[in-house]
């Protein structure tokens, strides 16, 4: 898969860009706050729906304007071109179209253009809380996976009416029964979440193993386990065991929203016993493990993007993370462009970027 070309127009500190990219490697350079990762950010917009910075809406149209808009083409493997539009309003949900056609629901885009971001705080995911673990599992189980989202949607919106309900008990408490609505809508899409977060940690494994070997100069092995917080045998039993204390506490103390993964190095848990360099190097694993899984799953090579993490990572890890793009398109954000031209990477294009400008492209 290939962006040909991204157009902006009050996207961020853009009132109007369009630049075309080159099929290999793009390079995006210029000094801090400039706009690189915002270009960055609209494609990956464009691949999920969402910002990569959890931002909202009326946030990420540029200060003064009342609307924005992203126009991006692609080429799938097939050579079949694509053209996906966002229009970005201050209070109502984004419009979305593809090829012109209107879709009905944000999450039809899904599966149109696949990406793989990496940032530095990627870097962290693995010394991070678990929330960071499960934002990278949801966030690419939703870019693969429409029965995902759709599980994880409703299991998220019941936890929320059930946490809003263990607040009203404390002022009525006679609303207990209707607790068990809830639990058993909460048990029954909260069971399909845990199955597929387990599904994805056997697929990561599959792949994630053979990475970190070669990235560790064959020294070590990479395995992810799955921690559920809850099994799908014991979730029933054990939320409603936990009622008096999720009416004390007032939310919801059982369940996937409490889940997490365990990153080991042979016998020792990297998050609690391993190095900065142990932790960054399993983090790059799994990352790359993400290309590969999405070359499998959605059968066409998802478009790399490279925020700054370059310059984050000592020079063997650069080079191998370098050697192993091959044949993806890879958009790379840095600030200097030194640091690129050693001879080690074949560039396609370069864009100098400043002050929201695409200032030089060659
Ligand atoms: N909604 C917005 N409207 C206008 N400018 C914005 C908006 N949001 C962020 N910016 C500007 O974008 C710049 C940061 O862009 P960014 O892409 O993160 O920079 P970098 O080149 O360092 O990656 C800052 O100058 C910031 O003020
Ligand atoms: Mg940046």
């Amino acid at each position: 898969m290939i962006i040909k070309s991204l157009e902006l127009m009050d996207f961020r500190n853009y009132e109007a860009l369009n630049i075309q990219f080159g099929s290999g490697i793009n390079i995006l350079y210029g000094d801090n706050a400039q706009g690189k990762t915002n270009i960055l950010e609209a494609i990956f917009l464009s691949a999920t729906t969402k910002s990569h910075r959890g931002t909202k809406d009326k946030d990420i149209i540029r200060f003064g304007a009342e609307e924005g808009h992203i126009r991006l083409h692609l080429l799938n493997s097939e050579n079949v071109e694509s053209r996906i539009d966002i229009h970005i309003r201050k209070s109502k949900t984004k419009g979305i179209a593809i090829d012109g056609v209107k879709l009905k629901k944000a999450t039809e885009l899904l599966g149109k253009l696949n990406v793989v971001l990496f940032s530095p705080e990627d870097l962290d995911i693995i010394k991070g809380g678990p929330g960071e673990r499960r934002r990278f599992t949801d966030m690419e189980l939703c870019q693969l996976d429409d029965f995902y989202i759709y599980n994880l949607n409703n299991y998220n919106k019941i936890v929320n009416q059930r946490n809003n309900l263990l607040k009203d008990l404390y002022f009525n408490p006679s609303l207990k029964e209707t607790i068990g609505i809830w639990d058993s809508q909460l048990v029954s899409y909260g069971s399909k979440v845990i199955e597929r977060r387990q599904s994805f940690v056997d697929q990561l494994n599959d792949v994630i193993g053979p990475v970190h070997e070669k990235l560790s100069g064959g020294r070590e092995s990479l395995r992810i386990i799955y921690d559920p917080n809850v099994s799908i045998e014991n979730f029933e039993k054990e939320l409603s065991a936990s009622t008096d204390k999720d009416i004390k506490s007032k939310m919801t103390n059982v369940g996937p929203h409490r889940d997490d993964f365990i990153f080991m190095i042979g016998d020792l848990d990297v998050r609690r016993f391993g190095s900065q360099g142990q932790q960054r190097t399993a983090a790059l694993s799994l990352k790359l493990a993400e290309i590969d899984i999405v070359k499998k799953l959605a059968n066409d090579t998802p478009v790399l993007l490279l925020d700054d993490v370059l310059s984050e990572l000592d020079t063997g890890r650069q080079n191998f993370l370098l050697d192993s793009i091959g044949d993806v398109q890879t958009i790379v954000t840095c600030t200097g462009l030194e640091e690129f031209v050693n001879g080690r990477l074949k560039i396609d294009k370069v864009f100098e970027i400043s002050n929201g400008t695409l200032v030089d492209s060659k």
